[in-house]
C-alpha cells in the first residue's frame, strides 16, 4: 500500500539506484511512481501516473543525477492516480521534498489552515501537508529535524516517511508510525524502504525502526531517536533472503514462481517445529482461541479453527481483522488470540493484535521479519516461506498452514500428525507436475463470468481460498460456499453457465459434498472435481476431474487440494491477458483500515 525508498550513495548514481528499489516494492502500488534527487542545481522530481517500466521510458527518470534521493510507488487513497497527486510532493518553493505510506487522517483540517496561511497545494493527498507543514516550521527558523518533529506533533494517522531538503542537503529524514519502514546499513552507503526486498541487492544489513522513531541518514551514518529526541543504540540485523529470492528466477510472473516454491515453503516451515515447541512450552492454560486475519489469511486461520476443535477440543472462533473490534468483548486471560498475517503490517490486524494485547495473550504467525505484528504479539512464529512480491499469496498461505498444523500437533502431542505433514511436500510436487492438465482447464473455462467453489469442513476455506485466488487476479466473479449451505439460497444462480467447483476428499464430508455435486448437476452445472484417484463416483459425476493421491485425507487436504486452484486461477489471468502478480486496485500490504 504505497512503498517508499531513500539512499545516499558514494557517487551519483542515486537515480538508477531508486528507481531499481522501487521497481522491487511495485507490488506494493501501482498507479504512479516518482523520484526526487538532490544535486548541486538543487531538488529535480520526475513522476507520473502509471507502470514504474512505462513511466521510466517515457520520462526517462535514470537521468536524474546526484548522490541521494527519495523515490515512491503509490497506491491511492487519497486523489486519482494523477501525475499532480504521484509522490514526492514539495513544499511552496520546491525545496522540502516527501515520499509517504500511510494515510494522514486530519489532512483536511491542516490543509485548511495551511491554505489560509498562503501555502498553495498543487495534488489532492494527505502527503502534500507533510511539505507545507516542515516549510511552515523551517520558515519560523527551525532547523530541518525541528521542523519535521513539530510536523509530526500535528498530524494523526499512520505514516512512513522520508524527506529532503534543499535547505539542508547531505541528510534523508523521516518516521515511522504505523506503516512499515527499515533502513538499511550498505558499505558507506545507506538505504531506506517499506519492505526489505527493496534494497537486498544493496545490504542484507537491517535496522528495523519501531513506532515515533526518527532517523536522520547522511553520508556518514544513521542515527535513530525516539519521540522524545534520545539517540537510540539500535540493532544492525543481517537478514538471510537473498535477492535471487525477490527474482522471478525464469518465470513469467512472480505468481507462479511463488507457486512452484511451496514445496519448499513447507520443507523451511516445518524446520520450524522446535521453535514452535519452544513457544507452546511457554503457554499458560487456555480455554479458549479466536483466530484473528484478513483474506487469504483468515482463509488460513478457517483450517484453525477445524484443526484446534477437532484434534485439541478448544472451542475456536475466527474473526475477521475489520471485524474484531466489535467482536472482542468476550475476550478473557484464558484466551489465546493468534494473529494470522503474511505482511505482519496489515492495518486492521494490528488494530485487533492492540486490542487483544489489553486483554489475553497473543500469538503472531507471520512471514516478516521484524514487522510490527512481530514486535507487539506476546508469542511469534515465523513461517518460512521467504519473500512473496506477487499480490495474490500463495505459497505463504500454504506456509500459515503449515505453521498452524505445526502449531496443533505440539499443543496436542500429535507424533501422527507431526510424521503426516512430512510428506506433504512430494503430495505438492505430485500435484505440481499436472499442470498442463491445469493449462487446459484454464482455457476451458476463461469466458466464464461466474463461479461457484463449493466444500464442506476442511474444504470449505480451500472453497473459499479458490474463489478469493479467481476474483483477485481474473476478475471473474467467484463464490466460495460451504456446500451444504447452496440450498438455501445461491443454488437459484447456479446453470449451464456458471461452473462449480467442488472440493471433495475422502473423509467425513465426502458422501455429503458428492449429493452437493449432484444437486448442482441437476441444475445444468459444469463441475469441476477436486478427489481422490480412486473415487470413481465422483469422476462419473465431474466434467472435468483434478485427482490427488487417495493418502490425502480431508484432514491434510487443505495443504495440498489448494494447488490446482491458485495454478486455474494464474492460468486463467495469463489467458484473459491479465498481470497476475499485479491486479488492479489490490496492493500486497494493506496498511489502511
Ligand atoms: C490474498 O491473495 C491477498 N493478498 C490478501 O487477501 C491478503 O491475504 C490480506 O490482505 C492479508 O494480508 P496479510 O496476510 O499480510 O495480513
Amino acid at each position: 500500500m504505497c512503498g517508499i525508498v531513500g539512499c545516499i550513495l558514494k557517487d551519483n548514481q542515486a537515480a538508477p539506484v531508486l528507481l531499481d528499489c522501487v521497481k522491487r516494492l511495485e507490488y506494493r502500488g501501482y498507479d504512479s511512481v516518482g523520484i526526487a534527487t538532490y544535486s548541486s542545481s538543487g531538488i529535480k522530481i520526475k513522476k507520473d501516473k502509471g507502470k514504474i517500466d512505462e513511466v521510466i521510458n517515457q520520462l526517462h527518470l535514470d537521468e536524474l543525477s546526484g548522490e541521494m534521493g527519495i523515490g515512491h510507488v503509490r497506491w491511492a487513497t487519497h486523489g486519482l492516480p494523477t501525475q499532480e497527486n504521484s509522490h514526492p510532493h514539495t513544499d511552496c518553493d520546491g525545496k522540502i521534498a516527501v515520499v509517504h505510506n500511510g494515510i494522514i487522517e486530519n489532512y483536511k483540517e491542516l490543509r485548511d489552515k495551511l491554505e489560509r496561511e498562503g501555502h498553495h497545494f498543487t495534488s489532492q493527498t494527505d502527503t502534500e501537508i507533510i511539505a507545507h507543514l516542515i516549510e511552515k516550521y523551517h520558515k519560523q527558523g527551525l532547523k530541518l529535524e525541528e521542523a519535521m518533529n513539530q510536523a509530526i506533533s500535528k498530524l494523526h494517522g499512520s505514516y512512513a516517511f522520508a524527506v529532503i531538503s534543499a535547505h539542508e542537503p547531505g541528510k534523508i529524514i523521516g518516521v515511522r508510525k504505523e506503516s512499515p519502514l527499515i533502513l538499511g546499513v550498505g558499505d558507506d552507503e545507506y538505504f531506506l524502504a517499506s519492505d526489505a526486498p527493496a534494497i537486498l541487492q544493496h545490504t542484507r544489513k537491517i535496522i528495523y525502526l519501531a513506532d515515533h522513531e526518527t532517523f536522520i541518514i547522511g553520508s556518514d551514518g544513521i542515527t535513530v531517536k525516539d519521540a522524545n529526541g534520545k539517540v537510540l543504540d539500535k540493532k544492525i540485523e543481517n537478514i538471510k533472503w537473498t535477492p535471487e529470492m525477490a527474482q522471478k528466477g525464469g518465470y513469467d510472473h512472480f505468481m507462479l514462481k511463488e507457486i512452484h516454491e511451496q514445496p519448499d515453503a513447507v520443507k523451511n516451515t516445518l524446520f520450524e517445529v522446535s521453535e514452535i515447541e519452544k513457544v507452546v512450552s511457554k503457554f499458560p492454560e487456555f480455554k479458549r482461541v479466536t483466530f484473528v486475519a484478513c483474506g487469504t489469511s483468515y482463509h488460513a486461520s478457517m483450517v484453525g479453527k477445524y484443526l484446534f476443535e477437532g484434534l485439541l477440543g478448544l472451542p475456536t472462533d475466527v474473526i475477521l481483522a475489520s471485524e474484531f473490534e466489535f467482536a472482542a468483548d468476550a475476550l478473557d486471560p484464558e484466551s489465546l488470540v493468534i494473529f494470522i498475517s503474511q505482511s505482519g503490517e496489515t492495518a486492521d490486524t494490528l488494530k485487533a493484535l492492540r486490542i487483544a494485547n489489553k486483554k489475553a495473550e497473543t500469538l503472531a504467525i507471520v512471514n516478516v521479519l521484524g514487522s510490527t505484528a512481530t514486535r507487539e504479539a506476546d508469542h511469534v512464529i515465523f513461517t518460512r516461506a521467504g519473500p512473496e512480491i506477487g499480490v495474490a499469496a500463495t505459497k505463504t498461505y500454504i506456509s500459515q498452514l503449515t505453521s498452524i498444523y505445526l502449531l496443533a500437533a505440539c499443543m496436542g502431542h500429535d507424533k501422527e500428525l507431526l510424521d503426516q505433514l512430512q510428506q506433504v511436500p512430494d503430495w505438492m510436487e505430485k500435484t505440481l507436475s499436472n499442470e498442463d492438465e491445469i493449462l487446459t482447464m484454464a482455457h476451458k473455462y476463461k469466458e466464464a463470468y461466474d463461479f461457484f467453489f463449493i466444500g464442506r469442513g476442511f474444504s470449505y476455506p480451500t472453497a473459499m481460498e479458490g474463489a478469493l485466488k479467481l476474483k483477485e487476479i481474473t476478475y471473474i466473479h467467484g463464490e466460495g460456499y460451504a456446500a451444504g449451505e447452496l440450498k438455501h439460497g445461491p443454488l437459484a444462480l447456479i446453470d449451464d453457465e456458471v461452473p462449480v467447483v467442488a472440493v471433495v476428499p475422502p473423509g467425513k464430508s465426502h458422501d455429503k459434498s458428492l449429493s452437493n455435486v449432484e444437486e448442482v448437476k441437476a441444475r445444468g452445472a459444469r463441475v469441476i472435481a477436486l478427489g481422490s484417484s480412486d473415487d470413481d463416483v465422483l469422476k462419473f459425476e465431474a466434467h472435468d476431474m483434478i485427482e490427488f493421491s487417495p493418502k490425502i485425507n480431508e484432514l491434510l487436504s487443505p495443504l495440498i487440494y489448494v494447488v490446482p486452484l491458485q495454478l486455474l486461477s494464474y492460468h486463467m489471468s495469463v489467458a484473459r491477458g491479465i498481470d497476475p502478480d499485479k491486479p488492479k486496485n489490490l496492493a500486497k500490504c494493506v496498511t489502511v483500515e
